[in-house]
C-alpha cells in the first residue's frame, strides 16, 4: 500500500515529511520521495529502496520558514520501482502524489502525449499533474483546474498536488483510497493516508469521504463534496497509540488484513475488468502461443492458491493444468516440455524453493510467468512475465489477503486464457466477470459473523485434531483452512478431500475429532453432505459451513446464498480465516508472529 503525507506550516517541512513517511513504512514500499515549495521555489527528492536512501539524498536540504510540502512511499502497481516512477511526479510547475489506481490513465496519457506532453514515468499517476497543468493553461485558476482534473479521473485515488500557481496551498482529493487532514493550535495542517504520521502533531483530524476535494492554505481548509457543494470539516480526536493506529484498531495485523480483503480485491481487479473481457497490460497474449499445458508451482498458502487455480483452468480454459509443491519438484528430476507455461506463485517473490523451480524451468527453456505481490522481487525480476496481486504489504505471517488476491487473479487469468483459446462463449465470460465484481462484497466481514465465530471458537481449543474437508475447489480451501489453524493455534489440522474420508481417516471419527465441513450449495452439495453425514453418524464433532441449513452438525455457520460456487468459496475462506484467528487468540498465541515461522522462507 502506498503512503501519503503533506504539510502546510512554518516548521521544518523536510523533517516533518520524512518523519511522516517513516511512520508509514509499515505499509510496505519500494521507493519514496518528497517535494517542498517555499518562496515559489521547488525542491524535490526521490530514492528507491528504504527511506534511509531518501534521507541521505536530502541531508543537505534545509527548509525554514513557511512552506507547503508533500511526500509519498510507493508500492509499485504500474511500472517498476525506479526513481523515475517514484512520486512526487512533476509537470512544469506542479508536483503530485497519489495512492490508488487511475483506471482511465491510458486514455488521458494518449491525449496528453498527442498534445505534446512528454512523460517521464510508466505510472498512471503522472497523468494527473499533466492534466492539471493542461486545465490550468485554459482556466487560469488553480482550484478550478484542479476540480476539473479530478472530475476527469476514473478509479481510486488519494491525491495531494502543489503548484507554483498557488504556492501557499495544497490541493487534495479523495476517492476510494484513504486520506485525512489534521490541525493543531498552531494553525498547521497535516495530511496523511493513515493517522499514524499525525499522532503527536495534531489534536483533531478530519477523515475525508469519497468524493471530497478541496484545498488547504495557512489560512483555511476548504472541503467540497462530489456535487461541488462546500462542506464543513468533521473533526474527531486523534488516537495517541501508534501501534494500534498501524493496526487501525484491530487486535492483530492478521485481523486487519482479513478485514482489508474486500478493499484489496478492488485494487486487484482495478483496470483489469471490462464488461466483456479481462485486461492484463502487464502481459502479452503471445505468452500463451503454442502452450498446451500450464504447470503451477508454489509453497504453502500459495500452493493452495495454485491448486484452486488448477480446477478453474481445466474447467473454463480447457487447458491441461498440473500443480507442484516446489520443494518436491526441485528434486524429482521432472520432465518439462516447452509447450508448458511454467507459473510460479509467491506472495514475497523470494521463497527459496519456488525460486529454484523457476530457475529450473528457465534452464529447460520453458516460458515463465510469476503471480506475485512484490514488484522487483527475485521472482519478478527472473520470470519472463509477471502479474502483481496488489495486496499491499501483508504483515501477518499467516497469509490471508495475499491468498484472496492470488485466487482472484487466477480466476481472472482463467477467463483471459479461455477467451484466447475460444474455450468459453462470450456470454459465459460476461457472466463470470459479473461474478468477479461480486467478490469484494463476499469478503465483507459482518459483526454478526465475527461475533458468532468468536463465541463458537471456545469449543475448539482442545481435541485430538481437526479435519477440514471439501470437494473440488473446496479441497484446496480445506487445505488452506487447516494450514491457517496449524500456523497460529499450533493445533493439529488436516485438509482432506471429503470423498477420501471413508478411505481411512474416518477411523479417527469420535467426539474429539473436530471436522470443519465446507458444504457449498452450487458444487457437489449432495455428495459433500453425505460425506459429512457419514462422520456425524460416527459421532464426530462437526462444524458445517454452508448457505443451506444442515442440522446434523454440532455447529453451523451460515453463509449467504450466492449466485455461484466461487462466491461461496470466498465467503467460506473468510470463515475459516476467522475460526483460526479466534481459536489462536483464545489460546493466547502471537497471531502475527507465530512460533517457528517466518514471513518469507528464503532458505531451503
Ligand atoms: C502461509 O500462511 C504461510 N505464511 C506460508 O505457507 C507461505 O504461504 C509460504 O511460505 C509461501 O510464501 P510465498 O507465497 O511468499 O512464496
Amino acid at each position: 500500500m502506498c503512503g501519503i503525507v503533506g504539510y502546510v506550516g512554518k516548521k521544518n517541512t523536510k523533517e516533518i515529511l520524512l518523519d511522516g513517511l517513516k511512520e508509514l513504512e509499515y505499509r510496505g514500499y519500494d521507493s519514496a520521495g518528497i517535494a517542498v515549495l517555499s518562496n515559489n521555489k521547488f525542491e524535490s527528492f526521490k530514492a528507491i529502496g528504504k527511506l534511509v536512501n531518501l534521507q541521505e539524498k536530502t541531508k543537505d536540504f534545509i527548509t525554514e520558514g513557511f512552506a507547503v510540502g508533500i511526500g509519498h512511499t510507493r508500492w509499485a502497481t504500474h511500472g517498476k520501482p525506479t526513481e523515475l516512477n517514484a512520486h512526487p511526479h512533476l509537470g512544469e510547475n506542479s508536483y503530485v502524489v497519489h495512492n490508488g489506481i487511475i483506471e482511465n490513465y491510458s486514455t488521458l496519457k494518449k491525449e496528453l502525449m498527442e498534445s505534446g506532453v512528454q512523460f517521464l514515468s510508466q505510472t498512471d499517476t503522472e497523468v494527473i499533474v499533466h492534466q492539471f497543468e493542461k486545465n490550468l493553461k485554459s482556466m487560469h485558476n488553480a482550484f478550478e483546474a484542479f476540480r476539473a482534473t479530478i472530475q476527469e479521473l476514473e478509479g481510486a485515488f488519494a491525491i495531494l498536488l502543489v503548484t507554483k500557481a498557488e504556492d501557499k496551498t495544497i490541493f487534495f482529493a479523495k476517492q476510494g483510497s484513504p486520506m485525512l487532514v489534521g490541525i493543531n493550535a498552531e494553525g498547521e495542517k497535516y495530511f496523511a493516508s493513515s493517522d499514524t504520521p499525525l499522532i503527536g502533531h495534531c489534536t483533531d483530524v478530519n477523515y475525508f469521504e469519497d468524493g471530497d476535494y478541496g484545498f488547504v492554505s495557512a489560512e483555511e481548509l476548504s472541503i467540497f463534496s462530489k456535487d461541488g457543494e462546500k462542506k464543513a470539516p468533521h473533526f474527531s480526536k486523534l488516537s495517541t497509540d501508534k501501534l494500534s493506529a498501524q493496526k487501525d484498531g484491530y487486535r492483530f495485523f492478521m485481523e486487519k488484513e482479513i478485514y482489508e480483503q474486500s478493499d484489496v480485491i478492488v485494487d486487484t481487479m482495478m483496470g483489469r475488468l471490462s464488461d466483456e473481457e479481462i485486461l492484463f497490460d502487464e502481459i502479452d497474449k503471445s505468452l500463451f502461443d503454442g502452450i498446451h499445458e500450464i504447470k503451477l508451482c508454489a509453497c504453502g498458502t500459495s500452493y493452495h492458491a495454485a491448486l484452486s487455480a488448477s480446477y478453474l483452468f481445466e474447467r473454463y480454459a480447457k487447458i491441461k493444468t498440473s500443480v507442484e509443491i516446489a520443494s518436491e519438484f526441485r528434486y524429482r528430476e521432472p520432465i518439462m516440455t516447452k509447450d508448458t507455461l511454467f507459473v510460479v506463485i509467491s506472495q514475497s517473490g523470494e521463497t527459496a524453493d519456488t525460486l529454484e523451480t523457476l530457475k529450473m524451468a528457465k534452464k529447460a527453456g520453458l516460458r515463465t510467468l510469476v503471480i506475485c505481490n512484490v514488484d522487483n522481487s527475485s521472482m519478478v525480476r527472473l520470470s519472463d512475465a509477471s502479474i502483481l496481486t496488489r495486496a499491499g504489504i501483508e504483515k501477518g505471517v499467516a497469509s490471508t489477503k495475499a491468498f484472496a488476491t492470488q485466487v482472484t487473479l487466477f480466476w481472472m487469468l482463467t477467463l483471459y486464457v479461455a477467451k484466447l483459446r475460444g474455450a468459453l462463449k462470450k456470454e459465459e465470460i460476461i457472466r463470470q466477470i459479473s461474478l468477479l465484481r461480486e467478490v469484494p462484497a463476499s469478503l465483507i466481514v459482518t459483526d454478526e459473523l465475527h461475533e458468532k465465530i468468536k463465541r463458537l471458537s471456545k469449543r475448539y481449543l482442545h481435541g485430538h485434531g481437526f479435519f477440514f474437508i471439501g470437494r473440488d475447489i473446496f479441497f484446496p480451501l480445506a487445505l488452506e483452512g487447516a494450514l491457517k489453524l496449524k500456523e497460529i493455534s499450533y493445533l493439529h489440522a488436516e485438509g482432506y478431500p471429503s470423498g477420501e474420508m471413508k478411505h481411512g481417516p474416518i477411523a479417527l471419527a469420535d467426539p474429539e475429532l473436530f471436522t470443519i465441513a465446507l458444504l457449498p450449495q452450487h458444487l457437489l452439495y449432495e455428495k459433500s453432505k453425505s460425506n459429512v453425514e457419514e462422520l456425524s453418524a460416527r459421532d464426530s464433532t462437526i462444524c458445517a459451513i454452508s448457505p443451506l441449513e444442515f442440522n446434523k452438525a454440532d455447529d453451523f455457520i451460515k453463509i449467504s446464498t450466492c449466485r455461484d460456487y466461487m462466491l461461496e468459496f470466498f465467503e467460506m475462506m473468510v470463515v475459516v480465516q476467522l475460526i483460526s484467528l479466534e481459536i489462536s487468540i483464545r489460546l493466547g498465541n502471537d497471531v502475527d508472529m507465530p512460533r517457528n515461522l517466518a514471513k518469507s522462507v528464503t532458505v531451503e
